[in-house]
């Protein structure tokens, strides 16, 4: 089938979906205030914090879970600069470019990869320790789609765990600074806004509401005001009924940003990672990952004949861009009728693996692999949204005052596909920028009144979870197909998301409580992925449409997804510069 091309400009067609502007939460009963609130504690928000505490007045960072929880502690493979005087900036550009696939921004992505290398130092200077050779200098390893060995790693694969140790540190060392304060176990609840524009659009980003469980003053739903709002709350993996990332993930930052009017983009490339250790069919949640950096040491795909499939495939082979991998691999299960894949790492030897992949080789161990001696089943799995709130290269998004950083912002360094290790980088880079930017511009950013959004209240009952990730999983999932994602999107509209409905028997479905905020968050977000993979009738990157297999240049543009004023999903096909 080929695809017609299509017409810049916007759609909204009478069937697009309609989704609340708000979720359904009791009033604020306390409110904290700063010239800053940044919401997240991953690398991104670490790093706008504490930039942002030397540069502003107040800084209040906040974080659903403990200081240190979330994506970054899991990241394992670790983070990409060119800091071999063999290797350069430039070249790290190339690679990223033809990872993303033809949709990332030259200009973002030069930005990422000429700033990367001081960032990374910069980090070393904060108390991370990454590894070092025997003369001293930072090892560095390679990764797929990476034509040089540019990753950075800490404790062999514990990058991420390392440096939210180091940046959680020096928050804990300014914790009693009155410049700073540092909330946990808060939720965000929605984005406050001010007055809206003449077209009933939200106005102004200025402040969040929270809900925190349980310390003193700050306890139940409040509202934390701010001039300027940092979002930095990571991914979407809950999203997918099995997914690399934690628990937290449910996308709470991208839904808050869209009901709050922001502009989203590239949000149906969803990135699978091709080697998570598969455990049967039936296992759901967060899933092992067994490191890119695996196959970058030399580990080998087999396919349950006992065959090796990527030189076939791709000339980088077991390190051709992840999205070339893991489709390679989809496919091969899916010709030799199995389930899985083997991972093939025993010729790297015992005392190796257990020194390079001391997590891996434990996690392993755990589910009874020794990868030292046997192989190890591996399919793919969620494991990073490429797409997001769009920001530009100082974090800014389309909402006067609110800032996107990390995995939660599309600044356009990832288009189709992400490069490996290019997430920690991002989110430590455009933190940074973001933080510096805010800090330049306070003074224009007014403390604005928050405004009550009209039209009505959302909220999802935590009991359809399950649901909402078996259709994500089957519509926007791996492969996709029109029907499919037509199917997908009927069945999320069929989900009661009226704060107001009641069951037979007249009880109220949901209440406003964590679980419910977080699976209406899941709904909003399954609901615009599955409706921008709709649109886009090709396969190109992550995104991987069976029924529209080439990649058509009439479709090199972005999907802009927003909500209108009456909340119906409005998708503008945007030319790339
Ligand atoms: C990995 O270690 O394979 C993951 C690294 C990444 O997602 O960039």
């Amino acid at each position: 089938m080929t695809t017609t091309a299509p017409a810049p400009g916007t759609t909204a067609p009478a069937t697009a979906p309609r989704l609340a502007t708000h979720l359904a939460a009791p009033a604020p009963g306390w409110v904290a205030e700063a010239d800053a609130v940044v919401v997240g504690s991953g690398i991104a928000g670490l790093t706008a914090a504490l930039e942002l505490r030397t540069r502003v007045p107040r800084v209040l960072l906040v974080t659903k879970d403990a200081l240190l929880s979330g994506s970054t502690v899991w990241a394992q493979g670790g983070i990409a600069a060119a800091l071999d005087p063999s290797d350069s900036p430039a070249a790290h550009l190339q690679d990223t470019l033809d990872a993303g696939a033809g949709l990332c921004d030259p200009r973002a992505v030069e930005v990422l990869v000429t700033e990367g290398p001081a960032r990374v130092r910069e980090l070393v200077a904060r108390g991370a320790v990454f590894d070092t050779g025997p003369d001293g200098a930072i090892s560095l390893t390679r990764e797929g789609g990476h034509h040089a060995d540019r990753i950075v790693h800490a404790g062999g694969d514990a990058t991420g765990a390392e440096i939210a140790r180091a940046l959680v540190a020096q928050i804990e060392a300014v914790r009693d600074d009155p410049g700073i304060e540092v909330i946990e176990h808060a939720l965000v609840v929605d984005v406050l806004t001010g007055p809206p524009g003449p077209d009933g659009r939200p106005g102004p980003a200025c402040g969040v509401t929270l809900h925190v469980i349980g310390e003193g003053q700050r306890d139940g739903v409040g509202a934390a005001l701010g001039r300027a709002v940092v979002l930095a709350t990571g991914g979407i993996g809950q999203v997918y009924r099995s997914s690399t990332n934690p628990a937290q993930a449910t996308g709470d930052g991208i839904a808050a940003a869209l009901r709050a009017g922001a502009v989203l983009g590239d949000v149906e490339f969803v990135q699978f990672h091709p080697t998570v250790l598969w455990l049967g069919s039936g296992v759901k949640g967060q899933l092992t990952l067994v490191s890119e950096a695996v196959r970058g040491e030399g580990a080998l795909l087999l396919d349950t004949d006992g065959v090796r499939f990527m030189p076939d495939v791709h000339p980088m082979a077991e390190l051709a861009p992840r999205d070339v991998v893991a489709h390679a691999i989809v496919q091969r299960i899916a010709s030799t009728g199995s389930d899985h894949v083997w991972l093939d790492a025993r010729h790297l030897g015992a005392s190796f693996l257990r020194q390079r992949f001391p997590t891996i080789f434990e996690r392993l161990a755990q589910h009874g692999i020794d990868m030292a001696t046997e192989l190890i089943p591996v399919a793919p799995a969620q494991h990073y949204h490429s797409g997001g709130v769009v920001a530009d290269i100082v974090g800014r998004t389309t909402v006067p005052g609110l800032y996107a950083v990390g995995e939660v912002a599309c600044t356009g360094v990832h288009g189709g596909n992400r490069l490996a290790s290019n997430s920690l980088l991002e989110g430590l880079v455009f933190a940074h920028r973001a933080a510096r930017h805010i800090s330049s511009r306070l003074d224009d950013l007014p403390q604005l009144t928050p405004t009550p959004r009209p039209g009505d209240a959302a909220l999802v009952t935590a009991a359809s979870r399950a649901r909402i990730q078996r259709i994500a999983t089957d519509g926007p999932g791996v492969l996709r197909t029109g029907p499919g994602l037509s199917s997908a999107l009927a069945a999320l509209d069929r989900v009661p998301t009226d704060a107001h409905a009641r069951t037979d028997d007249g009880r109220l479905l949901a209440a406003p409580q964590v679980a419910e905020w977080e699976t209406t968050n899941i709904h909003q977000v399954a609901t615009v992925i599955s409706s921008a993979a709709l649109t886009r009738e090709e396969t190109r990157g992550g995104h991987v449409r069976t029924d529209f297999p080439l990649t058509d240049e009439a479709w090199r543009l972005r999907l802009e997804l927003s909500l209108d004023p009456d909340g119906h999903l409005t998708t503008t096909r945007t030319p790339l510069a």
